[in-house]
């Protein structure tokens, strides 16, 4: 059994930080071990992000502030590597999403998707193989190179014997549903927090509303929430993915979000969020959700969300249960994204991100040596059993 230690590093749609989770990966029949070595987020320099924002924005960033930016963010994720590795000796292999700052979307289709942090950076900085770029195969297979985490929630949730479901409350929510003796589905439900934090950037100058204290606070406003639920991508069919190019400032200013208070404005995206979900979960029949991502901390957001699953009779519960801490749980995805393109196996899962097949994903670049690739495995694991550090 070769056990490869493998360092995932992240950074979400809200631009939060890098999120980087270090693990050992083995395979013992068609269980895929996966013992964790640690965790850490690191926020991104202030104007590094507000830079990131801006490029996000389609303010009219030229080619060369990409290019900058590219290069910065690889410096950055770089030195997060280089740090962890000089914490746990040694590491195979450095497995790097990137920053996405465009993921275009027309008519369902993916017609692009960028993601920034020059991987050559993060290999000159740590000496070790990179593997990058994970969401373009998928694409140029016709999928939404997205939700990719849905590999790793299908493993975590293989087995059991009703429909469930993983929910990532990142800037987006993605859900990934699992029913015995079906295709895994993934796609983004809506937006998650990336609404809560708009407003709490434009109304209290704070980049979220810590601990959803003033979310829980807040009364939703019943005619802003219909208008928001009569969004038109909440009920099309998945596949599907979106992001900011969605879900920005403008879209909240169209909705006539501007008349409600702060407190209230936060509990109707909440309910929002939480109705999306929960019309997803009613959809598939699912009977427990476990939840991870920076939302979990919003308590509002989650007491919503209980209530909304309680009424289809489904569970709220978060994926520390499963072993996996719910800020680490997408950076962990990474690893063993990573981890598969390493062995020679597919990442995307297609009935979840509608490929035409499943794909063996990323560009990788060589370490400090020649690239020495293990033997490909012949055929993916099915399920995964997880071990804390
Ligand atoms: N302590 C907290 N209280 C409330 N919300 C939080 C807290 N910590 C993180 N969040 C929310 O989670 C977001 C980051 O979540 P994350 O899972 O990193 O998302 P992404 O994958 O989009 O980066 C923040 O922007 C914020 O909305
Ligand atoms: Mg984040």
């Amino acid at each position: 059994m070769t056990v490869v230690r493998v360092l995932g590093l992240l950074s979400g749609t809200s631009v939060d930080g890098v999120d980087a989770a270090a693990a050992e990966l083995s395979v013992d029949g068609d269980t895929l071990r996966l013992r964790r070595l640690g965790e850490l987020t690191v926020p991104w320099p202030v104007a590094l992000r507000e830079r990131v924002l801006a490029a996000r924005s389609g303010a009219g960033i030229g080619a060369g502030e990409l290019c900058r930016l590219d290069h910065e963010l690889g410096e950055v994720l770089g030195e997060v590597a280089a740090g962890v590795v000089a914490r746990l000796g040694t590491v195979d292999l450095v497995a790097s999403h990137g920053q996405t700052v465009h993921h275009e979307v027309d008519h369902g289709k993916v017609r692009g998707t960028l993601q920034l942090g020059q991987p050559a950076r993060i290999a000159e900085r740590t000496g070790l193989p990179v593997v990058a770029d994970f969401r373009v195969r998928d694409v140029a297979a016709g999928g939404q190179g997205a939700p990719l985490v849905s590999v790793l929630d299908q493993l975590l949730l293989a087995g059991r014997s009703q429909p469930v479901a993983a929910l990532n409350l990142g800037g987006i929510a993605n859900l990934t549903v699992v029913a015995p003796g079906e295709p895994a589905l993934a796609f983004d439900s809506g937006p998650g927090n990336t609404l809560l934090d708009l407003a709490m950037a434009r109304e209290a100058g704070e980049p979220y509303d810590a601990g959803g204290r003033r979310t829980a606070r807040g009364t939703a406003d019943p005619a802003l929430l219909a208008v928001l639920l009569a969004d038109p991508y909440l009920s099309r069919p998945p596949p599907k993915s979106t992001g900011q190019e969605r879900y920005h400032a403008g879209y909240l200013a169209a909705a006539g979000a501007a008349r409600v208070g702060l407190d209230d404005l936060l509990a109707t995206l909440a309910e929002l969020t939480a109705a999306a979900v929960a019309g997803d979960v009613g959809r598939y029949r699912v009977r427990r959700v476990w939840a991870s991502g920076g939302g979990v901390h919003n308590a509002g957001l989650m007491a919503a969300l209980r209530r909304r699953l309680a009424e289809h009779g489904a569970a709220l519960a978060t994926t520390d249960e499963l072993g996996l801490p719910v800020d680490a749980k997408e950076a962990y995805a990474f690893a063993v994204l990573g981890w598969l393109t390493w062995h020679g196996l597919p990442g995307a899962v297609p009935s979840c991100t509608g490929a035409a097949g499943p794909r063996i994903l990323g560009a990788v670049t060589p370490g400090a040596g020649p690239l020495r690739l293990p033997p490909p495995l012949p055929a993916p694991p099915r399920r995964a059993a997880f071990s804390g550090p």
